[in-house]
């Protein structure tokens, strides 16, 4: 079995732009993801013995090169019992569309698509223990702001290997967009 999802890679010119916010998130005792890792997820799949039919499908996914603005930060959960701290990205037709186009390629062979809507964002850390609020909120007003933009040229098959400390993503292949 593989345990896989399809994301987007982010170019070092913007994951450079987190490393300061990531030392912070390192102070709040957050689990942070080591740059290598971050990636911005189309589509979690899961543990699968699909790989070749996976694989195959994502080949007849057809879609155009475009642009992604990465900008403010935000949270999953609440300043008082926060689960996730994310990048965003501004809204953006193109990449809801290319999830869209991912996720109808992966039923085809039998992947089902998710309940929840698509909620486009870059995970830096994860919250095992509750950080002090305010010093959250103090970095949550600190990184409203613009990280750049970039040109999405593919979007990539990882296998994740749940290891100690981090997980270890292996791009498994590339699907150039045209
Ligand atoms: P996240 O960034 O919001 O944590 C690899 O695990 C990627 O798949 C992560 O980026 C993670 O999103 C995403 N993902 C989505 N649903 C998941 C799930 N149920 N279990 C693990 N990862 C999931």
């Amino acid at each position: 079995m593989d345990r896989l999802f399809v994301a987007l890679d982010v170019p070092k010119h913007i994951k450079s732009k987190f490393s300061e916010i990531l030392y912070k998130l390192d102070s709040l005792k957050a689990k942070t993801v080591p740059l290598e890792n971050i990636h911005l997820t189309l589509k979690f799949i899961g543990e699968t013995n699909k790989l070749k039919e996976i694989c195959d499908s994502l080949e007849e996914v057809k879609f155009r090169k475009f642009t992604v603005s990465v900008s403010t930060v935000g949270i999953f959960g609440s300043v008082f019992s926060p689960k996730v701290f994310w990048v965003g990205v501004e809204k953006n037709e193109n990449l809801k569309l290319l999830a869209e186009e991912v996720e109808k390629s992966l039923l085809r062979v039998g992947i089902p698509k998710d309940n929840r809507p698509f909620s486009p964002h870059i995970t830096l850390a994860r919250f095992k223990v509750k950080p002090d609020p305010e010093k959250l909120e103090v970095i949550l007003k600190e990184y409203n702001i613009n990280f750049g933009v970039f040109e999405v040229e593919g979007f990539v098959l990882y296998r994740s290997e749940l290891l100690q400390p981090n997980p270890r993503y292996q791009p498994l292949k590339l699907f150039p967009l045209t």
